[in-house]
């Protein structure tokens, strides 16, 4: 069959909306139609070319191409057909992307930490996860799909290990953002800041992702949580939302969170900025106090080896850095469970979707990311 899909060829340039052929879904795969699929910042450190391997450094590897590249990890879509041995969806059901798939069997995936699960490591290459072969082609050639998803397409062939079966009356912008940044905010807070009632918390950039960190935080009792944020907008969205103070940098931060622990520091510190680069370090250490835990969830540009940091205070105040990558959780239970605390009323996600967009308009919609309008845009098929 033939689907629409923006498709990314090359750093710095536009997604390009192309027409693609799309084979079948073999053992193990599921044909998805997309129905909404977020604009995550992950799908920009492509364009930037942050997230792409130099080709001085691929080559040697022997690692595969990048593009083009099918784009999107961030979805919610209804499965129109399945291949053969398909065990856990059947045409008709609602799912949510996972954009780590979980396998099941790896060591990762039998201790509890599926959002590691080995079947991770080859998301960026091109071909499908079950034997590397490709279902789709654009104009005869092979290309590859942003985390084996491609949920800014019309159509796509998935893996049903990397699908999520959600309750089909949800609507599917909740069910998109939750695939991606809600999950990874709000575990950010929860499951690797392990934020306890009465912890002081920070959270430093509050879009997609960061506004969800400032959800965990809430619902896992924080007393104090500032949001740091320059634009105004999203201070003002992170108040709505549980945050009890907003601030424009962490510079802003520092006296606030001195004088609301009286000198002690927060708990937890959250760097959820659109880039994290080494220069923040510091200051995001400062803010966090004696025994505290600093979490990085923003991706860096692949080749950032340096930070700057205080190694007399990591060891004498005993801090501690932690990186994340799915929220530290199991996607397969955690965006079920997220989607509950929505039903009832206790998580807000309606609120976190500024606007949507149609496929042909995601070019727009990146620039309004930039630009600091959307907590989350949207793009909507139906
Ligand atoms: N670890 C993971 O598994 C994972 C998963 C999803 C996204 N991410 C990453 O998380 C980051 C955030 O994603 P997003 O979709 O929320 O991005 P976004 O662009 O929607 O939001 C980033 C926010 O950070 C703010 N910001 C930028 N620089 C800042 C600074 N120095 N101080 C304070 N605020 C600052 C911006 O104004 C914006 O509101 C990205 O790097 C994304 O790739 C990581
Ligand atoms: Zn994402
Ligand atoms: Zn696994």
């Amino acid at each position: 069959m033939k689907t629409r899909a923006a498709v990314l060829w090359g750093v710095h340039q536009d997604w390009k909306i192309e027409e693609i052929d799309l084979d079948p879904p073999k053992t193990g795969e599921i044909l998805v139609r997309w129905l909404a699929a977020g604009l995550c910042h992950s799908d920009e450190h492509l364009v930037t070319g942050d997230m792409v391997v130099p080709d001085e450094i691929r080559g040697p590897l022997g690692l595969p191409w990048v593009f083009p590249m099918l784009g999107g990890h961030e979805g919610a879509g209804v499965v129109e057909a399945v291949g053969p041995g398909v065990t856990t969806v059947q045409p008709g059901d609602h799912v949510a992307a996972s954009f780590i798939p979980a396998c099941g069997r790896c060591r990762y995936c039998v201790t509890g930490r599926t959002n590691l699960c080995d079947l991770g490591a080859a998301v960026f290459g091109p071909g499908q996860i079950s034997d590397g072969t490709d279902r789709h082609h654009l104009d005869g050639r092979r290309i590859s799909i942003v985390a084996k998803l491609g949920t800014f397409a019309e159509h796509s062939v998935i893996n049903e290990s990397s699908a999520v079966r959600v309750d089909p009356d949800l609507p599917m912008t909740a069910v998109a953002i939750v695939s991606c940044g809600v999950t990874t905010g709000a575990g950010s807070a929860i499951h690797r800041a392990d934020v306890r009632p009465g912890d002081v918390v920070v959270v430093v950039g509050v879009g997609g992702v960061g506004i969800n960190a400032v959800q965990g935080a809430r619902l896992a009792g924080a007393r104090a949580i500032v949001a740091v944020d320059p634009v105004e907008f999203k201070q003002k969205a992170a108040l709505d939302l549980g945050a009890t103070h907003a601030v424009a940098s962490m510079q802003e931060a520092q006296p606030l969170v001195t004088e609301l622990t009286v000198g002690q520091m927060a708990d937890a510190v959250i760097l959820t900025p659109g880039v994290m680069y080494g220069d923040l370090l510091a200051p995001a250490l400062t803010l966090t106090g004696k025994g505290g835990t600093c979490v990085v969830t923003a991706v860096a540009p692949m080749t950032q080896m340096t930070a700057d940091i205080n190694l007399f205070e990591l060891a004498m105040w005993q801090k501690e850095v932690r990186g994340v990558l799915f929220g530290a959780g199991n996607p397969r239970a955690d965006i079920p469970s997220l989607l509950a605390l929505y039903r009832s009323g206790q998580l807000k996600l309606d609120e976190l979707v500024t606007r949507t967009y149609r496929l042909d308009q995601i070019n727009e919609g990146y620039q309004d990311m930039r630009d600091g309008k959307n907590i989350r845009g949207v793009i909507t098929f139906a």
